[in-house]
Order: structure tokens, then C-alpha cells, then sequence
């Protein structure tokens, strides 16, 4: 399975994305956005899927959405009927220079080529504008949260280690800008965190039969914790956002 495959993979269950995946806290936005906070914004959500951020970006400012797939593009259109929703991709943002104080990426920035990604960013941010790149993982922290990883022996790149702090890869168009965290605990059940599981592109991905017996995996562990045995339960999620600040004079073309 490859990388650009599993990227691709998201369409086939647009609906079910749109109803089970997570947004992001109000504080992580308002953290990602404080270097250019102070006026009315122009945002981009660049790989916007069905919209779990555009949501939040909604009540500052003007959004615009990027996504390269129609069927995440059209659960996105669908919900958010006055967001300018347009198709392309991180390396062909469809969009003029310097047009935005603000491009924001939720779950997708490892899967853009990056240097096409960060030439294109730079090109539609104006100079001080903020990139920032959102991802949300589950808190390793938690002691069920780390057994399910362990008892559902599946490849998935979203549990954060508690020692990890992820970054962005220098580039000469921006300046790195920091990194924080915020707690987003998504209140669910096991079916309902099995339907989000669902969504992820390990899942999306995997042969159907071996998906099963991983979830079959799942659903006895979860029900055999105290934590996540009935009813509805936390699931512990971290948001991290990386931020860097598009420099005031443009690198030489190459650079
Ligand atoms: C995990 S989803 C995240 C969607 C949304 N940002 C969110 O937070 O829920 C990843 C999204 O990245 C999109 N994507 C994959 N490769 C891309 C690329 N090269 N440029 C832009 N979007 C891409 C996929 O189509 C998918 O909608």
C-alpha cells in the first residue's frame, strides 16, 4: 500500500468521515492563528475533507477550502454551503499570490509532497502571514488508550508518543513559530469509536477480513475495560499544532 494510495483513500467514506471524525478545540485555533489575530482574517483550510476545521475557522473570518477529493469536497460543500470550496491540491493551491493571512492544514500535511507544499504556501500567504499545522492523535498518556493500541496490533501513525513534539522540516520561506498542545476529548462509545476508527487510512486500506478481526481485537478489549466496558466515555485526544510564520522577503526562486 502506498503512501499516495492511502492519501487517496479518503473519499470512499466521505459521509462517514464527516459524521465520526473530530474537530479541533476553539483554543488550539485561536492558538494557531495569534500571529495574525487582530482584524478580519483570510483563511484557507488547504485539505479541508469534509470540513472538520473550516468549521471552527468559520466565525473568523473568510474561509476558503482546498480538498483534491470530490466526495470530501461535497460532504464539505453540503455543510457549509457559504465557504468558497474549491478543488486542488497542497503542491496546486487554485488560488492568486499573497492572498490569505492564514493557511491552516487538519490531518493532511503528511501527505503532501512537501517542498511543492511549502513553495505553494508561500506563494498565496502574504509576507507575515502563519501556516500552521494541526494534527489530532490520541493521548498516549492513558493507560486504555495504549492497551487498545496493544491488543488491536494495528499500524496507525495517530497514537502520540508523550515524549514526541513534531515540527514542520525547515524551509528558507518561513520562520518556525512553536508548538503547543491542547487536550480535545471527544465524548463517544465503542461503537462510535469504531466508527471513527473506521474513517482512518490504515482501515480504509487494509484487506477487509484482517480490518475485521483487528476491530473484532478492538471491541473485546474495550469491552473489557472498566473505562470503556458501557455507555459513553472520553476518548482522550491531543491536539498538536506546529506554527511557522511566512518570511517577509520571498527566498530566490530554487532556493
Ligand atoms: C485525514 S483527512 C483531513 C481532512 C480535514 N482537514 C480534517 O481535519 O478532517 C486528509 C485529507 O487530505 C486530503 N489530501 C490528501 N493528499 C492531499 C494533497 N496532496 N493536497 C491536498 N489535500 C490532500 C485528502 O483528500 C483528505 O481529505
Amino acid at each position: 500500500m502506498t503512501t499516495s494510495s492511502r492519501a487517496r483513500s479518503f473519499g470512499a467514506a466521505a459521509a462517514a468521515y464527516a459524521e465520526h471524525r473530530p474537530g479541533y478545540p476553539a483554543d488550539a485555533v485561536d492558538w494557531a492563528l495569534a500571529p495574525v489575530a487582530g482584524g478580519p482574517l483570510r483563511l484557507l483550510d488547504l485539505a479541508a475533507g469534509t470540513g472538520k476545521l473550516t468549521e471552527g475557522l468559520l466565525t473568523r473570518g473568510a474561509v476558503t477550502a482546498v480538498e483534491p477529493d470530490p466526495a470530501m469536497l461535497a460532504q464539505l460543500r453540503a455543510r457549509f454551503p457559504g465557504v468558497d470550496a474549491l478543488e486542488g491540491s497542497a503542491e496546486a493551491i487554485p488560488l492568486p499570490d499573497a492572498s490569505f493571512d492564514a493557511v491552516l492544514v487538519g490531518q493532511a500535511w503528511h501527505w503532501f509532497d512537501t517542498d511543492r507544499a511549502f513553495a505553494e504556501v508561500a506563494r498565496v500567504l502574504r509576507p507575515g502571514g502563519v501556516l500552521a499545522v494541526l494534527w489530532n492523535g490520541d493521548d498516549a498518556h492513558v493507560d486504555w488508550v495504549r492497551g487498545m493500541y496493544e491488543a488491536g496490533r494495528w499500524k496507525s501513525t495517530v497514537i502520540r508518543r508523550p515524549d514526541e513534539e513534531p515540527s514542520l522540516p525547515t524551509h528558507p520561506a518561513f520562520t518556525p513559530d512553536g508548538f503547543a498542545q491542547f487536550a480535545n476529548p471527544i465524548p463517544t462509545t465503542v461503537d462510535g469509536l469504531i466508527a471513527t476508527l473506521r474513517t482512518h487510512s490504515w482501515a480504509l486500506t487494509t484487506d477487509p477480513a484482517e480490518r475485521e478481526v483487528i476491530f473484532d481485537r478492538i471491541r473485546a478489549y474495550l469491552a473489557a475495560r472498566p473505562e470503556t466496558a458501557s455507555g459513553e466515555f472520553d476518548h482522550p485526544l491531543v491536539t498538536d499544532v506546529v506554527r511557522a510564520v511566512r518570511r517577509e522577503e520571498a527566498p530566490s526562486p530554487g532556493a
